[in-house]
C-alpha cells in the first residue's frame, strides 16, 4: 500500500544538462522512490514514508528546490477507487462504453465483440491469445466494409502498462469513432484496415482494479522470482533487448523478464507486428504520461536514417493537438526526449517493417499525478484522437497502397 507515501515535485533544471541528481539511479531502489518524469520543468518522486529523511537531506545536498504535492498518495488512491466503485455501478456497461469512467478488460472485450455482431461487415474481433492468467486477447480490425483484401494496415495497442488507465480508454474512444463514424474517417479506411489490441496487459491492467493497494501496479502478473511478480511486457521485445534502459533485477519496475518474449502478452503483439508487417503503415502504442509523441530508436541515442518521415507523421499529430486543445506534445525520438528502452515494442515494430512507429504518452493527471481522474477521459479522450487521425491522415498520403 501507498499509505503515507508523499510525492514531492522536485524543480529540475535541465534532463541534458543535469540536474546535480541522478533520479534515475533512486528509482533503481523501487520500493523506496518513484519517478514519475513530467514534461516540464519538474519531476515528480514518489517517496516511501521511511525514505523521506533521507530523500530531504538528498535535495538539500543538491541545492534543488522541491514542494510535497501530495502528502499521502495511499489515501487519495482510496478517494480514487470509491469514486470508481460509484461511477461503475451508476453507468453499468450497456452495449456502449462512454467517457464517463474507466472500464474492466472484460468490459471492452464485450465491447469489441458485441461492435463485431452489429456490424458484420465491417468489424472483425479475432482471438489472439491468452494472458499468463488465462484472459482472452482479442483484436478488432475495423475495415470501411467494401470487402477488398490486403490492404495497408495501422496497427495500434494500449494498456501494455497496467495502471496507465487512460490509454485503453484512448484505444477503445478511438474504435467507437472508427466504427461509428466511419463515414468522417472514409479517407482513412478507403486504402487502410485498422487493426487494434485495446488492452495487451490485461491481468495487470485487471489487478489494478482490485484495490487501491494494487492500483499502481506497472508489470504482468506472471512471478519472476521467489520475491517478485511481473515482468515489464514493453522491455520484453527480442530487439537489443535487455540493454540499455531496462532492469536485470526481478524486482525493478522495468525489468525485462528472464529472456526476451518471457511473457505471452509480449508475444501476441509479436505476432500481430509480424503477421501484419509486409502491409503495416503505422504501429502506434498508447501509454502515459509525459505528452510526448516518439519514435526510434529507444535503445540507442541514435535516430534511423528515415527519421525525417517519422518525425513529419509525429508533428502532424502534435500540432493537430495543440491547434485542437492547445496541449503540447513533444516529438522526437524516445532516447533524446525521455530516456532509452531496449526492447520495447516501438522499435521491434519499426525494425520489422513499420516505416512509421510510435510510442504516444497521453497526459498526467489527478491528484497522484499519474493518471487523469474519471472527468479528464473524456476531454483526453477527443484530444488524443485529433493526434491520431492527424498522423493517420499523414501516413495515408505518405504511404498508398502500392
Ligand atoms: C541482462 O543484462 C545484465 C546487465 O548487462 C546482465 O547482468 C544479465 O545477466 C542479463 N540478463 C540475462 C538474462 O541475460
Ligand atoms: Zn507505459
Amino acid at each position: 500500500s501507498l499509505n503515507s507515501f508523499k510525492i514531492y515535485e522536485v524543480a529540475t533544471k535541465s534532463r541534458s544538462a543535469g540536474d546535480g541528481l541522478d533520479f534515475s539511479k533512486l528509482a533503481n531502489n523501487d520500493s523506496y522512490y518513484e519517478l514519475y518524469y513530467s514534461n516540464d520543468a519538474a519531476t515528480h518522486v514518489l517517496v516511501h514514508p521511511d525514505a523521506q529523511p533521507e530523500f530531504i537531506e538528498l535535495l538539500n545536498g543538491n541545492t534543488l528546490s522541491y514542494k510535497i504535492v501530495n502528502h499521502d498518495a495511499g489515501l487519495s488512491l482510496h478517494r480514487e477507487f470509491e469514486t470508481n466503485r460509484k461511477l461503475r455501478n451508476a453507468h453499468p456497461y450497456r452495449g456502449r462504453l462512454g467517457t464517463e469512467r474507466y472500464y474492466s478488460h472484460g468490459e471492452i472485450n464485450q465491447y469489441i465483440e458485441d461492435l463485431a455482431k452489429q456490424h458484420p461487415t465491417r468489424v472483425l474481433v479475432k482471438t489472439v491469445g491468452r494472458s499468463y492468467e488465462g484472459r482472452w486477447l482479442k483484436t478488432i480490425r475495423i475495415t470501411n466494409g467494401d470487402g477488398r483484401a490486403n490492404k495497408n494496415v495501422i496497427l495500434m495497442d494500449g494498456g501494455f502498462h497496467a495502471r496507465e488507465w487512460i490509454s485503453p480508454a484512448a484505444v477503445v474512444y478511438a474504435i467507437g469513432e472508427l466504427v461509428d463514424n466511419y463515414e468522417a474517417y472514409a479517407q482513412l479506411l478507403l486504402d487502410y484496415d485498422w487493426v487494434i489490441l485495446p488492452v495487451v496487459n490485461a491481468d495487470g491492467y485487471e489487478y489494478t482494479q482490485v484495490s487501491p493497494d494494487t492500483r499502481m501496479w506497472r508489470k504482468t502478473r506472471q512471478p519472476s522470482s521467489a520475491a517478485c511478480i511481473g515482468i515489464d511486457p514493453n522491455r520484453n521485445f527480442d530487439f537489443h533487448w535487455n540493454e540499455t534502459g531496462a532492469s536485470s533485477d526481478p524486482c525493478s519496475e522495468t525489468y525485462a523478464g528472464p529472456k526476451s518474449f518471457s511473457e505471452p502478452e509480449a508475444i501476441v503483439v509479436r505476432d500481430l507486428i509480424r503477421g501484419l508487417a509486409d502491409r503495416g503503415k503505422m504501429y502506434l502504442t498508447v501509454h502515459s504520461y509525459g505528452n510526448y509523441i516518439l519514435y526510434p530508436w529507444g535503445y540507442i541515442d541514435e535516430l534511423p536514417d528515415t527519421w525525417e518521415d517519422l518525425d513529419e507523421v509525429g508533428r502532424a499529430g502534435g500540432d493537430a493537438i495543440k491547434a485542437a486543445t492547445g496541449t503540447i506534445y513533444k516529438v522526437g525520438c524516445s532516447t533524446q526526449l525521455l530516456y532509452p528502452a531496449a526492447g520495447a515494442s516501438d522499435d521491434y515494430a519499426f525494425n520489422a517493417g513499420f516505416p512509421i512507429s510510435f510510442t504516444m504518452e497521453l497526459p498526467a493527471g489527478g491528484d497522484n499525478y499519474f493518471n487523469p481522474p474519471p472527468e479528464d477521459i473524456d476531454r483526453l479522450v477527443k484530444e488524443t484522437w485529433v493526434g491520431i487521425v492527424a498522423m493517420a491522415q499523414k501516413v495515408v498520403e505518405k504511404y498508398p497502397l502500392n
